[in-house]
């Protein structure tokens, strides 16, 4: 087989690895999906100011995000049921974004636990809060990433009411996986996958199973999943997370000016321009064309990073040229996990570090630190006035 050069690659690598539910589970968005189309579609919509004869030697990656030192200003993104995707899946993607230098970020949803992670990375990660109706679960789940010197929390604001996604009503995917034939013959039709998966005993959600009051079981795990997330969540719980969790915060799911503006005023370090990689509000614009508008609006007062539809360097490129100061990766990288497990993540990320190192040279550009508007191509898109 020839070596997978891109990030489509991996994704039908992933897709003859992992069983169909759970690749569905993370190739999907919400109803239609033009918002996860969108995210994809509109990166290739804008171009690149070609520049020549420029000094391209001594090229810098490295930057920061929310004071911290990154390889690149690329992060993992928290993304639930990781370890579906493979076995052990969130704690071997954490120790390739480890060794490579930049990110992870632990999902409240994930698999493994925040002290299964822990247990395998030398240096702090990330953790991304979902904030539940319980709230004594909620400051216990703060009070362990605390523990695990977790440094940085996620707080993730876009998720209080789920987006249907028909692909997993279709499968029969539920919160936790519980299997019947169809999902049985499914996996079957993967046995390396099913393998690496009887060798372990992550097969639940980490995070809760065990904390949760009243879980005992999967059917209590199930139906607290299902009642959980908290429709009144407000910028009050916003105040009360920050005071609680005392190190930095970074805001997940704004996608308006106006909720970027109101974000300045909690005091959080960073937000994420995000809609949730197009899992949410069908309809909602991509994440890259709202990004230059909020960037006006707060870009001076605080941090903004992007995540959604980022599927290569030049993608990342092109965020930081609009101001983003870090970005994401979601999908990108359960698609190296499911094709090939940690070298698989460590893969992703090396062909996005060599995209976007080539593309700021053919830019003109040495350092990361130095992309800015000037770099994007006025070409067509002046001539028809955007
Ligand atoms: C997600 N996302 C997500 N976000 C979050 O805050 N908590 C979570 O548990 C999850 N779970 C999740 C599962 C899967 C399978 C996907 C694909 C995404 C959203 C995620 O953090 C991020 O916003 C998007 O994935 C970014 O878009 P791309 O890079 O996947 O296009």
């Amino acid at each position: 087989m020839t070596d997978a050069l891109t990030i489509a690659d991996f994704k039908e690598r992933a897709r003859r690895r992992v069983p169909k539910l759970f690749f569905d589970y993370a190739d999907s968005g919400s109803y239609t999906e033009s918002t996860y189309r969108a995210n994809e579609d509109d990166f290739q919509k804008i171009k690149l100011r070609q520049r020549v004869l420029v000094d391209m030697t001594n090229r810098a990656l490295e930057s920061e995000m929310i004071g911290q030192k990154v390889a690149m200003p690329v992060a993992l993104s928290p993304t639930g049921l990781t370890g579906m995707q493979r076995a052990n899946g969130e704690m071997l993607a954490a120790k390739a974004a480890e060794d490579f230098g930049v990110p992870f970020t632990l999902s409240t949803m994930s698999i493994c636990s925040i002290e299964d992670v822990a247990s395998v990375t030398k240096k702090p990660f990330w953790f991304q809060l979902y904030v539940m109706q319980d709230r004594d679960f909620v400051l216990d789940l703060i009070d362990r990433a605390k523990a695990a010197k977790c440094s940085a929390l996620i707080l993730t604001l876009d998720l209080q009411i789920l987006g249907q996604r028909h692909k997993d009503l279709r499968n029969g995917l539920t919160a936790p996986p519980k299997f019947t034939p169809k999902h049985i013959w499914q996996m079957a039709t993967r046995p390396l996958w099913c393998l690496e998966m009887l060798g372990t005993q992550r097969r639940t959600f980490g995070n809760i199973y065990g904390h949760a009051k009243g879980v005992t079981d999967l059917a209590t795990l199930n139906a607290w999943a299902d009642e959980q997330f908290d429709p009144q969540l407000s910028w009050k719980d916003v105040a009360w997370i920050k005071e609680r969790w005392g190190g930095k915060l970074i805001l997940k799911g704004i996608l308006d000016e106006e909720d970027a503006t109101m974000a300045l005023s909690t005091g959080a370090d960073a937000i994420i321009v995000s809609n949730h990689g197009g899992r949410q509000l069908d309809g909602a614009p991509s994440s890259i064309s709202m990004l230059p508008r909020i960037i006006d609006a707060v870009g001076d007062q605080m941090e903004v990073h992007l995540d959604g539809g980022i599927r290569s360097g030049q993608d990342v490129l092109k965020a930081l040229c609009y101001g983003a100061k870090g970005t994401y990766i979601g999908r990108p990288f359960l698609y190296g996990l499911g094709a090939e497990g940690q070298s698989g993540v460590t893969k992703i990320l090396e062909i996005i570090r060599k995209e976007l190192d080539v593309t700021m040279a053919l830019c003109g550009e040495r350092n990361v630190r130095d992309l800015s508007r000037h770099n994007i191509s006025k070409g067509l898109a002046q001539a028809s006035g955007r």
